[in-house]
């Protein structure tokens, strides 16, 4: 009745915003990520009959502002008639504050929930219920690079490229530890709802999803990198032009832009990505990551460096 799972976060590189279906989650466009290591969150969930509710435990302490989706998803994922759950969540970086924790949460809490009732499931099938938690989590099932594909029927999600066939590294430039302002579901409904970019975004993001497939098949940096920063601020673009204005970005994420730049017109091959908060991902080709390590770590405004490398898919312990 009781199981232990870890997953690592991941970082889209060719970004879902945006939902065709809010009751079962579906995204509205596909995605390509990568599965980081050294950064995890670790899911212990504990089903005992004689509880009358959940209890969430994240990092040692009670949190009932997060339990009420830890147990829909406890719901959608094993059935509303399950028994309550003991959880206790442990992750080795910030919740909540735009660094894909929703991913390595929901991914391990469906592989432990999975695994604690018995239920036999394969990873596609682990993939698209924690998917229905939270989109990115879908793809913290896999390891290495990652792409989710979204047809009007169906999701599915399987690893393009093994971690080891092209280690990256990223560096994270941590801006603000604290939680972001508004959450990723609501944001994206309030762009749904209100961005005039939001129709093009769509309908654009067949041909982004091209161009990475085929720079990651080709171990092509400079492709890639120019199209994942494309893509990037083209989500944000969005955001900025929804209304109200959903603007993540600080000071610090704009100084950070700068020092990448300049690192990349200094010859260093990294690239940024940036999700809905204000830190900054600085993807860097093998051998890279020491020189933006330290030029990200003398920019103005950076609290924090987390260093990753890409890892493997989430698993029982
Ligand atoms: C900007 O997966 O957090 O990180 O499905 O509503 O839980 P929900 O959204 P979530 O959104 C992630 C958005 C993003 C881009 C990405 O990871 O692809």
């Amino acid at each position: 009745m009781q199981a232990t799972a870890v997953a690592q976060p991941n970082i889209a590189l060719i970004k879902y915003w945006g939902k065709r279906d809010t009751e079962l989650n579906l995204p509205a466009v596909g995605s390509i990520s990568i599965t980081l290591s050294g950064l995890y969150t670790r899911m212990h969930v504990d089903f005992t009959a004689d509880l009358e509710a959940d209890s969430l435990l994240v990092n040692g302490e009670p949190n009932d502002k997060l339990l009420p989706r830890l147990g829909r998803a406890l719901d959608n994922c094993v059935g509303t008639d399950r028994p309550r759950a003991r959880i206790a969540s442990e992750a080795n970086f910030p919740i909540a504050a735009g660094l894909a924790s929703s991913a390595s949460s929901f991914a391990a809490l469906t592989v432990a929930a999975a695994a604690a009732l018995q239920r036999d499931c394969t990873t596609a099938e682990l993939a698209n219920l924690a998917g229905r938690a939270s989109g990115s989590a879908a793809r913290s099932l896999y390891g290495g690079f990652v792409e989710l594909k979204n047809s009007d029927d169906a999701v599915s999600v399987s690893s393009i490229l093994d971690p080891l066939d092209w280690p990256l590294e990223v560096v994270v430039a941590v801006t603000e530890k604290g939680p972001k302002p508004v959450g990723s579901t609501e944001a994206m409904e309030i762009s749904r709802q209100t961005s005039p970019f939001y129709e093009r975004w769509i309908t654009d993001q067949e041909s982004d999803l091209a161009t990475a497939r085929e720079a990651i098949a080709a171990r092509d940096f400079k492709a890639l990198g120019a199209i994942a920063e494309h893509n990037c601020l083209k989500m944000h673009s969005v955001m900025w032009s929804s209304r109200p204005p959903i603007v993540y970005w600080s000071d610090a994420t704009l100084a950070c832009l700068e020092t990448i730049r300049r690192l990349q017109a200094d010859g260093v091959e990294v690239f940024f990505t940036i999700d809905a908060g204000p830190q900054v991902k600085a993807v860097c080709a093998p051998g890279s990551a020491p020189a933006v390590r330290e030029a990200l770590g003398a920019t103005a405004g950076v609290q924090a460096l987390l260093d990753a490398g890409l890892g493997a898919g989430a698993r029982l312990e």
